[in-house]
């Protein structure tokens, strides 16, 4: 079993990330909070200090990509692996207004179409240039049922680990998780599958369907320290 720590736009960068590892470990993984490329830039200079590798030697950190175009996703992708990192994440969950009215992370689901040229654009990248690509979804944007179309998308790219936040855009993140269709992911995915949301205590971990691997934590890290050793 692996314990990553979510990626908290506003909460787990750098600083934050050393010093908990410091003081508490048991993280496999660390996700840096979202990187937005834009036309003009492959990252801020903010951004560029939260994953500079000096700034995160401690860590195992994998940083994330918040965009619906493939030429800035492998712009990005290029300058991360020149500063040494060879897995990045791929954000299609975040499900805030201004990154939706952009057509990103959550809003980029329901756009197959796109979305899949934008798979076969990046995987093609990460195939001739030594990168993985693990992506973090909901279930969709509108309707959980649109999951059942994207795990068959998803199923046509080599995802190195899939990691699923059971909740619609609509959801944001509260109340209950839609394990159902986490669980049916668990039958139909092809990638290693990551699960994450609402885990709180040890309990809830226990409560997971039984094939469960590796999970991710957030705000149950960022309330219980110690969750993770647990
Ligand atoms: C304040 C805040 C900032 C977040 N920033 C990001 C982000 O940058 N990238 C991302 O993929 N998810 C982001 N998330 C979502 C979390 O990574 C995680 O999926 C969510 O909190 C559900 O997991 P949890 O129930 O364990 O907290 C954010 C969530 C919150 C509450």
């Amino acid at each position: 079993m692996n314990i990553y720590f979510a990626p908290l736009e506003g909460i787990t960068g750098y600083i934050y990330r050393n010093t908990y590892n410091m003081i508490y470990g048991h993280v496999d993984k660390y996700f840096a909070p979202f990187v937005s490329p834009s036309e003009k830039s492959p990252m801020t200079p903010r951004e560029r200090k939260d994953v500079d590798p000096g700034n995160n030697a401690a860590i195992n950190l994998v940083p994330q990509i918040l965009t619906n175009r493939s030429d800035c996703f492998i712009d990005a992708a290029k300058e991360l692996k020149s500063m040494g990192y060879s897995e990045i994440n791929l954000n299609l969950g975040c499900p805030s207004g201004t990154v939706c009215a952009k057509g990103k992370g959550a809003a980029f689901l329901p756009e197959t179409i796109e979305l899949k040229k934008f798979l076969d654009d990046i995987y093609n990248y990460a195939e001739n240039n030594s990168t993985k690509i693990s992506i973090k979804t909901r279930l969709g944007y509108y309707h959980p049922d649109e999951f059942y179309d994207l795990v068959k998308i998803f199923n046509e790219f080599p995802i190195c680990e899939l990691i699923i936040h059971p909740r619609i855009r609509s959801d944001f993140y509260k109340g209950d998780v839609r394990m159902e269709y986490f669980t049916y992911a668990l039958e139909h995915s092809n990638a290693p599958l990551v699960y994450n949301g609402n885990i709180f205590t040890k309990e809830d971990y226990d409560e997971l369907p039984d094939k469960t691997g590796t999970v991710m934590l957030g705000r149950g890290l960022i309330s219980d320290p110690s969750l993770a050793d647990k």
